[in-house]
C-alpha cells in the first residue's frame, strides 16, 4: 500500500468516524431533555408519576411528556394569553370548568396550580384524538375569533389556552386537567395526588 493509500484511508476512517459522532450528537440533541427524567417504561406502563423539570420552558412554548400512556401537555402561558382567557367566556360551553374533570388544586378560572403553568391531558374529549396546539391569534384556517388554542383535527373541536371547549362542537368537555403538584418552583410531579399547592 502507498503512502497515498493509507493517508486516503485514514481520512476515510477520520470523516466516517465524525459523521457517526455528529449523527449520535444530533440524535441526542433532538431527545427532548425531559426524557431523562422519564421513570423506566415498566414504571411508566404502571401509571408511576411523571416528574417534569419545567425551568427551561420560555414563554408561549409547549413541552409534551407521556403519562400512563397518554400525552400531557406543560404550556407557558404569557401575560397576553391569560389576558385572553377572561375575554369571550360566553363562547365557552363550560368557562367555569364545573362539569368538567381537574383536581381541586385547578378549579379557578385558568385552570392551573400557576396561572402562567397550564398542565393537561392532551386528548380531545371527543374521541380520544390529540388536538393540535394553535397558539396563533386569527390565523385563517381558524377565524378571526380565534384567540390562540387547541384544535381537534377530527372532528373540529376546539379549545382555548386554558383547555376549556367552545360551545357548538363535538367535544362535550374541557380537556382534562390531570392530578400534579410542584416539588419545587421549577420542578412538577404529575399523577401524583396532591400534598399542597404552591402559591
Ligand atoms: S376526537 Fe376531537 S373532535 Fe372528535
Amino acid at each position: 500500500m502507498t503512502n497515498e493509500g493509507v493517508d486516503k484511508s485514514k481520512r476515510q476512517f477520520l470523516t466516517t468516524a465524525l459523521t457517526v459522532v455528529g449523527a449520535v450528537g444530533t440524535g441526542y440533541l433532538a431527545v427532548p431533555f425531559l426524557s431523562q427524567m422519564q421513570p423506566s417504561a415498566k414504571a411508566m406502563a404502571a401509571g408511576a408519576p411523571v416528574e417534569v423539570d419545567i425551568s427551561k420552558i420560555e414563554p408561549g412554548q409547549l413541552i409534551r411528556v407521556a403519562w400512563r400512556g397518554k400525552p400531557v401537555w406543560i404550556l407557558s402561558r404569557t401575560p397576553e394569553v391569560l389576558a385572553n382567557l377572561e375575554t369571550d367566556t360566553a363562547k365557552l360551553a363550560d368557562p367555569n370548568s364545573q362539569e368538567s374533570e381537574q383536581p381541586e388544586n385547578s378549579q379557578n378560572s385558568v385552570r392551573s396550580i400557576k396561572p402562567e403553568i397550564f398542565v393537561a391531558v392532551g386528548l380531545c374529549t371527543h374521541l380520544g384524538c390529540s388536538p393540535t396546539f394553535r397558539p396563533e391569534i386569527a390565523p385563517a384556517d381558524l377565524g378571526q375569533d380565534w384567540k390562540g388554542g387547541f384544535f381537534c383535527p377530527c372532528h373540529g373541536s376546539g379549545f382555548d389556552l386554558a383547555g376549556r371547549v367552545y360551545r357548538g362542537v363535538p367535544a362535550p368537555t374541557n380537556l382534562v386537567i390531570p392530578p400534579y403538584r410542584y416539588i419545587t418552583d421549577t420542578l412538577i410531579i404529575v399523577g401524583e395526588e396532591i400534598v399542597e399547592a404552591v402559591a
